[in-house]
């Protein structure tokens, strides 16, 4: 791993990026050889296509910046919880896409899965992409209660109470006022909590205390929420190309956002806000917690 912090992030990117097709893929070999060879090969294609292709893997990295947090940088496993929280987020991202929900066309530079391959095979991908998810993480070799407080995690963070709570609200929400704590809850239902929760699962995964998960996770609460605050900024200010999906389609569909209820400003200004709450909850860490600062000043600098 490089010295410096920012290659920290890119080594972190690179390297789940090389791992993600293996993680996906293994122990498989009946799934691709097996009945329906073609249906079964171009479900495969499919799902590649839309874990492999791209994304800044800022889930992943906070699983790495977590272990290396709590001074377990080489703990064994960690690709397993980075793969996992990829998977079911490339998962959210394929379904999200879909003509029911956003109906989006773009996807990470590329067209989105419902677009390259059809509908339904996007619905199975995702369907796939979250199973996986989970059969990884009961692939993990160690200590049988922290392997179930993990998948917990993931499980919460990714389901009713979680991800797709969130994306239900915000469903409900289109061509709708929505008060301010109503944004707020969705938000950090729908993008909050899987970032939220992929630092639970290290934080899990490292043995950490209780004292360091409530830590942990007010870090991860702020910038869970400044993750989709600055997400909806960039819905206005940036562009489809640096951007990889469309710019402006929130406005399009008329979406619930922060710059739609506090202005621009007032959203540049929330996302400020809680990325110094972030920075402050890490307060009793050394420098080994330099990426997880690191990572909070991204997501608020970020560009696309
Ligand atoms: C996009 O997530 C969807 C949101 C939760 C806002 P990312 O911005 O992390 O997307 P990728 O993985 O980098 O493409
Ligand atoms: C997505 O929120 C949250 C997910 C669960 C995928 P958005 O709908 O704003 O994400 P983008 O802008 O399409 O990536
Ligand atoms: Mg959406
Ligand atoms: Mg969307
Ligand atoms: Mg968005």
């Amino acid at each position: 791993m490089s010295d410096s912090v920012d290659g920290y992030l890119q080594d972190c990117k690179t390297h789940i990026e090389q791992r993600l097709p293996d993680l996906f893929l293994s122990g498989e070999s009946e799934f691709a050889t097996g009945g329906d060879a073609s249906a079964l090969a171009r479900l495969n294609e499919a799902c590649l296509y839309s874990l492999t292709n791209g994304g800044k893997r800022v889930r992943a990295t906070l699983v790495y910046a977590t272990a290396a947090a709590l001074r377990q940088p080489q703990r064994e496993g960690l690709d397993y919880l980075a793969g996992a929280v990829e998977m079911l987020h490339a998962y959210s991202l394929v379904h999200d896409d879909l003509p029911a929900m956003d109906d989006d066309d773009l996807r990470r530079g590329k067209p989105t899965c419902h677009i390259a391959f059809d509908e339904a095979t996007a619905i199975l991908v995702g369907d796939a992409l979250q199973c996986r998810a989970f059969e990884l993480l009961t692939e993990l070799q160690g200590d049988p209660a922290r392997q179930v407080a993990v998948i917990s995690a993931l499980a919460a963070a990714a389901g009713p109470r979680g991800m797709v709570g969130g994306q239900a609200i915000d469903l409900a929400a289109v061509n709708t006022q929505v008060d301010l704590a109503t944004l707020k809850q969705m938000h950090q239902l729908k993008t909050g909590a899987l970032i939220r929760g992929a630092i639970l699962m290290a934080a899990h995964w490292c043995g950490a205390s209780l004292a360091q998960r409530r830590t942990l996770d007010n870090y991860g609460l702020a910038i869970g929420l400044a993750f989709q605050v600055q997400d909806d900024i960039l819905d206005i200010e940036s562009h489809t190309d640096v951007l990889g999906k469309t710019q402006g389609a929130d406005l399009a569909r008329n979406k619930p956002t922060y710059p739609a209820l506090l202005s621009l400003e007032g959203a540049k200004a929330m996302a400020d806000n809680l990325h110094q709450y972030a920075i402050g909850a890490l307060a009793e860490f050394g420098r080994e917690a330099d990426p997880l600062r690191k990572l909070a000043d991204y997501i608020v600098a970020r560009t696309h």
